[in-house]
């Protein structure tokens, strides 16, 4: 069987003729790269094969294709490839969303599943999240009082970069404080448009040698994002460090009030060592606080843009939220399992804009057939979840149109905002390297949206803007700045206002 019959492209180029007039074309191409992929599957059919540079790579937007490779062949299709942006920031694939499948993944995915993100953990951490709500709605009322526009991206990165903190570090603002949140939200935010480039020394190696180092320094910017990243992590180790001696506890004393920080210090490391090294800690620590910041709120600002650019959906959640929460309170965590056209528009969000437009990034272990086709190991694997969102085929012609009542249930049951085994929306993934913090990142999306549209009427200055930049994250081209309306207090409540 040929590689070359899947539908779509290959190209093969000859490396040392025209490197620089590939790497220049690459180049001008890396932007578009992602957007350019996202098309290919509909254009050329529900697999698709390229060759990229001396890579061999395959994308899909097919729900068949997908269920075969996060499915049924999940274990075959479960490693990473070693990006050169990736393996760098991961501390050489320490961590876990990068490292290739392996003993180290599964312990580390482990340590994560069991000690951060269980069930218990998570729900006893529902009053942080409240307080961290009640954060959101200060520093908006604060602003709206002020007649300032919102940032809506920074207002819910620090929302969501709290809440991780306090989950992973057992405390909110970081070292300084907020100045320093706003730091480390610019700094993750870096990380991930690092991790998103199509880097064309991952492609053509002697790019790497010849043409970065002089002509574009890409390298040496992932270096600096690396070091800095490392300086606050170094720190936060540091402070627990010193914290446990100052106390002089030992593990069973520290107990049940140990953040996940103190977990990884207590762990043991590899091949007998007593506890677990620096890098490898750190490099669990930037995963989880990476992953978790910049996807959710990438997530809640694509919903707030599509929510007021379309004023009567807006109004129509806000209807909802009244109807439920009443007037005289905020929203809380459990209110929002009887918000049901919320959680349309949530889900709605997710199929249309997934925060991961390509998952990430995976690898065949092993060579293998794939509806019919010859995959060679190590070969790339792209799942396309921005195009599987808006396929035709499984959404229908209006497919590109946000409407979240698609996913309201006749019965008026409750809507489920990701289905169990479901991959025609696939923000969280599937299979194996599926995301262990879906849970999670649907709660802080959901809570932040329902106090938001509860609390403030929201109006654009101008046409909203909704392009979209391609990368590991899904993000607005430009950032949403809208005007949030404040005015009375909620019954007894201290702080949020709402003029509505
Ligand atoms: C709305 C929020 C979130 C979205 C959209 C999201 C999305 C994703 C996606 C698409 C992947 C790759 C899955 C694949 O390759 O098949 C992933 C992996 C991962 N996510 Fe999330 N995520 C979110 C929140 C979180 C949170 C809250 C955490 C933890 C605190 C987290 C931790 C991770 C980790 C550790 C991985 C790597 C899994 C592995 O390779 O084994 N994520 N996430």
């Amino acid at each position: 069987m040929e590689t070359a019959n899947i539908g779509g492209i290959s190209f093969s180029i000859p490396l040392v003729l025209i490197l620089m007039l590939m790497a220049t074309l690459l180049l001008r191409a890396a932007e578009k790269r992602r957007r350019d992929l996202a098309y290919f599957s509909s254009s050329y059919g529900p697999l698709v094969y390229l060759r990229l540079g001396a890579v061999d790579a395959i994308t899909t937007d097919d729900p068949a294709v997908v269920r075969e490779i996060l499915v049924r062949q999940d274990d075959l299709f479960a490693s990473r490839p070693k990006l050169v942006s990736a393996f760098q920031l991961s501390y050489g694939g320490r961590d876990i969303a990068f490292a290739p499948m392996g003993p180290q993944w599964k312990r580390l995915r482990r340590t994560c599943v069991e000690h951060l993100l269980t069930t218990r953990r998570f729900e006893s951490f529902a009053g942080n999240r409240a307080l961290e709500a009640l954060h959101l709605m200060r520093d908006v009322r604060g602003k709206a009082c002020k007649g300032e526009m919102i940032d809506v991206s920074q207002v819910l990165g620090a929302f969501t970069m709290n809440n991780v903190a306090r989950m992973l570090l057992g405390r909110r603002y970081l070292g300084a404080g907020p100045a320093e949140v706003d730091e480390l939200l610019n700094l993750t935010r870096e990380l991930f448009r690092l991790l998103g480039l199509v880097y064309p020394g991952d492609y053509l190696p002697l790019w790497r040698w010849l043409v970065d180092p002089f002509f574009v320094g890409t390298e040496k910017k992932i270096r600096d994002v690396s070091r800095r990243l490392d300086e606050f992590l170094q720190r936060v180790i540091d402070e627990h460090r010193q914290a446990i001696e100052a106390k002089n506890l030992t593990d069973g004393e520290y107990g049940a009030n140990r953040d996940f920080v103190d977990v990884l210090l207590s762990m043991p490391g590899e091949e007998e060592e007593e506890r677990m090294d620096d890098r490898k800690m750190k490099a669990i620590m930037l995963d989880t606080f990476a992953a978790a910041t910049d996807t959710s709120a990438v997530a809640s600002e694509w919903a707030m843009a599509e929510a007021i650019k379309n004023p009567e959906l807006l109004q129509r959640a806000q209807e909802e939220l009244d109807r439920v929460v009443g007037r005289d309170r905020m929203v809380r965590e459990s209110d929002l399992g009887d918000l049901n056209y919320l959680r349309c528009i949530v889900r709605e969000t997710f199929r249309i804009h997934p925060p991961g437009p390509f998952l990430l990034p995976r690898e065949s272990m092993k060579a293998t057939e794939l509806m019919g086709y010859h995959i060679p190991a190590k070969t790339r694997v792209f799942i396309n979840a921005h195009a599987l969102g808006r396929n035709k085929s499984v959404w229908g012609d209006d497919a590109d149109e946000f409407r979240p009542e698609r996913h309201l249930p006749a019965d008026g049951e409750r809507v489920e905002v990701l289905r169990t085994g479901e991959l025609e929306i696939l923000p969280f993934g599937a299979g194996k390297r599926k995301c262990p913090g879906a849970t999670m990142g649907t709660t802080m999306v959901l809570l932040a949206l329902a106090n938001l549209f509860h609390g403030f009427d929201w109006e654009a200055p101008e046409e909203i803007d909704m392009e979209e930049a391609f990368g590991s994250a899904l993000r607005k081209a430009k950032p949403l700045r809208p005007a949030g309306h404040g005015g009375a207090t909620f019954g007894g409540f201290p702080v949020p206002v709402t003029g509505r």
